[in-house]
């Protein structure tokens, strides 16, 4: 049990793997579908097998193109660059060219989308999400890296990793970082209110206002509610909570018109209407919530690893260490805590119309490096991908988010069938009409069911 792999990139451990199964069966099984043979135990799985082409990824000169959206929020430093300029002080012959792509990863994904499947050569090398494997497989827009790597590259990373990365066998992505939803919160104010951090949604939510009330605060709590990607990563942590799933296991049944999802969005919905969120949450992506956060001006904030260092770094926030708490995600009152943290991140992949495979692989071999991996880990706060990193006890001690990693309950989204883009339009515009107010929370649960079902049934998926 121990070494069951999951669709959605996260390692889950035996307390967590029972709880997944107990409220999201669907989603275990749904890690099969994408990645069945060749997992094995030990975090090699879905390699299906040996490397079978004979670049390598032992090339030292050359140019290449790699697209990148900006890692950890905009700094002073681009964290890009900083890794382009270690990776070229290590290989002094080779150009890398940096194109940036959009933050949003919808936008960033239908970008790409229509270069390669145009059958551009640039860019050679990609950063792109977790959720598209089983999309860019199925349509041909990556290469499988396990036909050039072998089964012990693929043993590096974290178990789960690769096979979220995996689609019918074949590995198509490098883990570049992990991301996991995380609770922030101002430390400051609630001991000035006499408050613990939360560890329900509806603690939180009093909490949130009770800090508004007093004026100790402008906003209560902040969080990804925007029509976008961001705000599926939030749903699925509230349904989950909830006892709710996406899909059924195989991707044959969406199964959103459940009580469960009504009580998730109901939820979503209170916040606002009870004050302790602000209205415009229904147009923010990560940007605008850290911003809010990392200015001073919400007491509490749901993001990615990365919030840590952003809010705390003068370039980007004006908070101090003193102030920022982060605890793993809050369960709905009842359950078991702590509540669920959906699993993110980003892989480095290959266009297949690349010329210059070798040198792709040097590149996304050194990204996976211990140097590589650290500067992720400790300047940024982005959670590491391979074991010897994320599990190096100067790495776990640099900060309290990657301090925390073992304690957080994952969940992935459902994004093993090429149809996940589709499937996620479904829910997240239905959730961001009941925080717009323009749906009830039943009713827009019964067009997300209905538009997911549509989704399913689709062969092949789309661009
Ligand atoms: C983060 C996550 C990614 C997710 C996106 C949504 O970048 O790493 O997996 O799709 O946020 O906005």
């Amino acid at each position: 049990m121990g070494s069951r792999r999951y669709p959605g990139q996260g390692r889950l451990n035996g307390r967590q793997i029972t709880a997944v199964v107990g409220v999201a069966g669907a989603l275990v099984l749904a890690g099969c579908g994408g990645s069945s043979g060749g997992s094995s135990a030990g975090g090699g799985g879905g390699g299906g097998g040996g490397a079978t082409s004979s670049a390598s990824g032992s090339a030292t000169s050359g140019k290449i193109v790699w697209s990148a959206s900006p890692i950890a929020g905009a700094g002073a430093t681009d964290t890009r660059t900083v890794l382009i300029n270690a990776f070229e002080k290590k290989y002094p012959n080779i150009h890398v060219t940096l194109t940036s792509a959009p933050t949003n990863t919808d936008t960033n994904r239908a970008t790409l989308a229509t270069e390669i499947s145009g059958g551009s050569a640039t860019p050679d090398v990609f950063m792109g999400d977790v959720i598209w494997p089983a999309q860019f497989a199925a349509h041909q827009l990556a290469v499988p890296l396990s036909d050039y790597l072998p089964q012990s590259y693929f043993a590096n990373f974290a178990p789960g990793l690769v096979t979220g990365a995996s689609y019918k066998g074949k590995v198509y992505g490098s883990p570049l970082f992990e991301d996991q939803g995380f609770m922030y919160y101002r430390k400051d104010l609630l001991s000035k209110a006499g408050l613990q951090p939360p560890t329900t949604w509806e603690q939180l939510e009093s909490e949130a206002k009770t800090l508004v009330s007093k004026n100790l605060v402008k906003y209560g709590f902040v969080f990804q509610g925007a029509s976008y990607e961001g705000l599926t990563c939030n749903f699925m942590e509230y349904l989950t909570s909830a006892g709710g799933t996406a899909t059924n296991g195989d991707y044959t049944k969406a199964t959103l018109d459940s009580p469960a999802a009504v009580k998730a969005a109901t939820f979503m919905r209170s916040l606002i209407s009870s004050g302790a969120t602000p209205a415009a949450v229904s147009t923010f992506q990560e940007a605008q919530a850290m911003n809010i956060f990392g200015a001073g001006n919400a007491a509490f904030l749901r993001n990615w690893d990365y919030a840590y260092s952003n809010a705390t770094s003068p370039a980007t926030g004006k908070l101090t260490t003193s102030q920022v708490g982060v605890e793993p995600m809050p369960a709905f009152a009842g359950q078991p805590t702590p509540g669920y943290s959906n699993i993110g991140g980003w892989n480095m992949y290959i266009n297949p119309h690349s010329k210059n495979i070798n040198v792709d692989l040097t590149f996304i071999k050194w990204l996976a490096s211990d140097e590589a991996q650290t500067i992720l880990a400790t300047k940024y706060s982005e959670i590491p991908t391979t074991n010897s990193v994320r599990n190096s006890p100067a790495v776990k001690n640099v900060n309290p988010v990657l301090a925390i990693i073992s304690k957080t309950k994952l969940v992935p989204r459902p994004a093993g069938t090429p149809n996940y883009p589709a499937l996620s339009t479904a829910i997240y515009t239905n959730v961001n009409a009941v925080l717009a107010g323009s749906q009830s929370p039943a009713a827009a649960m019964k067009s997300a069911q209905s538009q997911a079902s549509t989704a399913l049934s689709t062969s092949g998926g789309g661009l």
